[in-house]
């Protein structure tokens, strides 16, 4: 379908389709549905849409976080510029629709409709909240169910309702999906504080430079060393170079990035444990092996 685009579209999509991400969310799609009964047809096609609406929503949050880097290499809007990139983002959401609606999967599209309002939501709320640590863990957890977790959380519903399983199996997925995608988000947000841009293909190190309060940050700020430097800089709302790089540095050096990596172990944990309530499977087991991996990944 993408690949039979033409005109200025083509060089763009190009671009995107040569550099895959990790597929996880269409995995979720697949291995959910492999639980029950699915028409092998609707799984690809709902699977293919989930990636899509995925890829839309980062092209458009390297607008909106000015991100230069996606994948590796240069994001859309670094390469065509922001106008560009709110179209092509537009542009894959209205591809992802055709492909939910060509199978007439109407509980599934309002499953992803509901998502995709949860992920705006989120991101708004990350910018009414730039600099401001009032709203503490809590606000923080709610963002990134907003942002991330409710997409995975949808793929697992969307898988289970393809499959046609019964509600108590498909809400058990869909919270499977829910506690996988805090856990995601919060090992992502730990990333930034301590991998390389080289080996994670964008940016490191941005996210409390332009005032987004992860976990680390908000548990820095209860440092008794480093803490007021903190407060200090969202006050001002800006960091010197130095005081930046101090900041990072103690957050891996005074447990803030341990603290945020356990309550990543705690949502696997949770994770794990709705799994287990569904009856044995293959793709069950699938799902425990992914939780696994993403136990064992970074840092
Ligand atoms: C990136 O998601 C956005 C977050 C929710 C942190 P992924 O890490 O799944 O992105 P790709 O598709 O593999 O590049
Ligand atoms: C996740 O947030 C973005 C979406 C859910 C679209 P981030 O801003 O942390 O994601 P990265 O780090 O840019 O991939
Ligand atoms: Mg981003
Ligand atoms: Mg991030």
């Amino acid at each position: 379908m993408l690949a039979r685009t033409s005109g200025p579209l083509t060089g763009i999509v190009t671009h995107l389709l040569e550099r895959p991400g990790k597929r996880l969310r269409p995995i979720l799609v697949i291995l959910a549905a492999s639980l029950g009964e699915a028409d092998p047809r609707a799984i690809i096609h709902v699977g293919a849409a989930v990636e899509l609406i995925h890829l839309a929503s980062l092209v458009h949050d390297d607008i909106i976080d000015g991100a230069k880097r996606r994948r590796g290499r240069p994001s859309v809007a670094a390469k065509w510029g922001n106008h560009t990139a709110v179209l092509i983002g537009d542009y894959l959401w209205a591809q992802a629709y055709m492909l939910l609606t060509c199978q007439a999967q109407y509980g599934v599209v309002g499953t992803m409709s509901e998502a995709i309002a949860d992920m705006c939501q989120g991101e708004l709320t990350q910018l009414a909240s730039l600099y401001d640590p009032s709203g503490g863990e809590e606000a923080y957890l709610t963002r990134i169910r907003l942002k991330t977790a409710s997409l995975f959380a949808a793929c697992c519903r969307a898988g289970a309702q393809l499959a046609g399983l019964d509600p108590a199996c498909t809400d058990a997925l869909a919270d499977f999906g829910l506690q996988l995608g805090f856990a995601f988000q919060l090992k992502d947000d730990v990333l930034d504080f301590t991998a390389s841009a080289r080996t994670l293909g964008k940016p490191v190190g941005s996210d409390l430079r332009r005032g987004i309060l992860t976990l680390p940050a908000l548990r820095l700020l209860d440092d008794s060393q480093h803490g007021p430097m903190l407060r200090a800089c969202l006050e001002a709302r800006r960091f010197a170079r130095g005081e930046l790089r101090r900041l990072y540095k103690a957050a891996q050096d005074s447990g803030a990035v341990t603290y945020a990596l356990q309550s990543a172990g705690s949502r696997l944990q949770a994770a794990r444990r709705q799994l287990l309530s569904l009856p044995p499977a293959w793709a069950r087991e699938q799902l425990l092996d992914l939780v696994e991996s993403l136990a064992a990944a970074y840092p």
